[in-house]
């Protein structure tokens, strides 16, 4: 038994499933920085400072570019909450766990919630959207980009347009993808997006960057209520219905992040100074640099999964390069392989959700643990492990598959 009073020394793991995933030693250093306070100038120039670079990363003119502090769902909440008035239309086509939350959270907000489902492991493609769009006339799409629990990417390229010409809002959420494949929020024309740290930006969780454009600022200024205890003089609230939410209301959130500084919560300054190393870390690397590096593992380690005689899941041509759904083999126990993989090797895959619990594994390839070696030393643990429950790849075939695609990549 652990003593409750010892120190912490949690395990040394090799994090390879769907995040968290090993944070950058970059990013641990920034947070251990001392604290400021809130208003110091100092620490407002490091809020700036993300703002900036958190357009960057979201390719994006939005002046609304900041840090929901809470987990990647604290950002889609903020946004849903601030967004979704009590009755609103809103469609939202699932086709995985995360497109199920999303659906959730807009109908506590008190959306009229339609959805549409694609079976998991597949997207949908353009015309289903449109399809819907016309026959359920949201004002609202709320629409995952990477969702996690499948490992696919839906593609939104054509999707922006297409709200925007009905004057629709569209939401996505990043969180699985920013940081690991492009997210093209002005290109693409997503109103309003949200990401977490603790994916392929290789931060803790805890840090939600979202970003939004004027349409969305627009309404939520429509429903700005403030604090009586710190509303200034002369402050007219907007005519809009209230958000239920204090922390999440992105108006009072604007109001912090602006030169307003007007006081909401107090901002979580090791996040801020995480999620400020973490993005800049991603810039330096150059994002279509730090794309391929994503791309080459996944080619990597999908061709060392297949030379081991393993199926991969889902459609492939829309799998994101960040996370690899892998087949369990039949007869082999899925939680006995992961708990192997863990207890001999170290290392950490993902176990699934729903209708893929116990059928697959969800490997990850993200952010700092995107490397070589670490998709050589997972291909060998898991031949390793897969041969103690009865399945036999060919010696070797998965490590030797994978070092192929790296000498070609050379
Ligand atoms: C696509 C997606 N959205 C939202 C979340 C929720 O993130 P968090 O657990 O940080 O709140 C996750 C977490 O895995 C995710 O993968």
């Amino acid at each position: 038994m652990t003593d409750a009073f010892s120190e912490l020394n949690p395990p040394p793991r090799l994090l390879m499933g769907p995040g968290p995933v090993g944070v950058d030693p970059r990013v641990l250093r920034a947070m251990s920085m001392p604290m400021l306070g809130q208003f110091d100038p100092a620490f407002t120039a490091y809020m700036n400072d993300t703002m900036e670079l958190l357009r960057q990363i979201y390719r994006t003119k939005n002046q609304w570019s900041l840090v929901v502090d809470g987990t990647a769902r604290a950002g889609i909440e903020a946004i849903l909450v601030s967004l979704i008035a009590p009755g609103d239309k809103v469609l939202v086509p699932i086709f995985g766990r995360f497109g199920h939350l999303l659906a959730e959270i807009a109908s506590r907000c008190g959306g009229n919630v339609t959805t549409i489902e694609r079976e998991w492991g597949t997207v949908f493609t353009p015309d289903e959207i449109e399809d819907a769009i016309k026959q359920h006339r949201p004002r609202i799409v709320a629409l995952v980009h990477g969702d996690t629990s499948t490992t696919m990417a839906q593609p939104l390229a054509e999707i922006g347009p297409m709200c925007r010409a009905r004057d629709i809002i569209l939401y996505s959420d990043a969180t699985a993808t920013i940081g690991g494949m492009p997210v093209e929020v002005d290109a693409w024309q997503l109103d309003a997006v949200s990401g977490g740290l603790q994916k392929c930006l290789s931060g803790p969780p805890g840090s939600a960057p979202i970003t939004f454009n004027e349409r969305v600022a627009t309404i939520a200024k429509h429903r700005k209520h403030l604090e009586a205890g710190i509303k200034p003089p002369g402050f007219v609230d907007g005519n809009g219905p209230r958000v239920q939410s204090n922390y999440f209301d992105l108006a009072m959130l604007m109001d912090y992040w602006s030169e307003l500084r007007l006081n909401h919560h107090t901002e979580a300054t090791s996040m801020l100074y995480a999620t400020r190393e973490a993005v800049r870390i991603a810039l330096q690397e150059g994002l279509d640099a730090r794309f391929a590096r994503h791309r080459l593992a996944s080619d990597a380690i999908t061709a060392g999964f297949r030379s081991m005689g393993l199926e991969l899941f889902g459609d492939q041509s829309n799998k994101m390069p960040n996370v690899t759904g892998v087949v369990v083999p039949r007869g082999v126990k899925p939680d006995g392989v992961r708990k192997m993989m863990l207890d001999d090797f170290g290392i950490e895959i993902g176990t699934s959700f729903g209708p893929l619990h116990g059928k697959i594994w969800r490997v990850g390839t993200m952010g700092y643990v995107c490397r070589k070696e670490n998709v050589l030393i997972c291909l060998g643990a898991l031949e390793a492990c897969l041969r103690r429950f009865g399945f036999k790849p060919p010696a070797g075939a998965g490590v030797d598959a994978a070092l192929a695609v790296y000498g070609k990549a050379r």
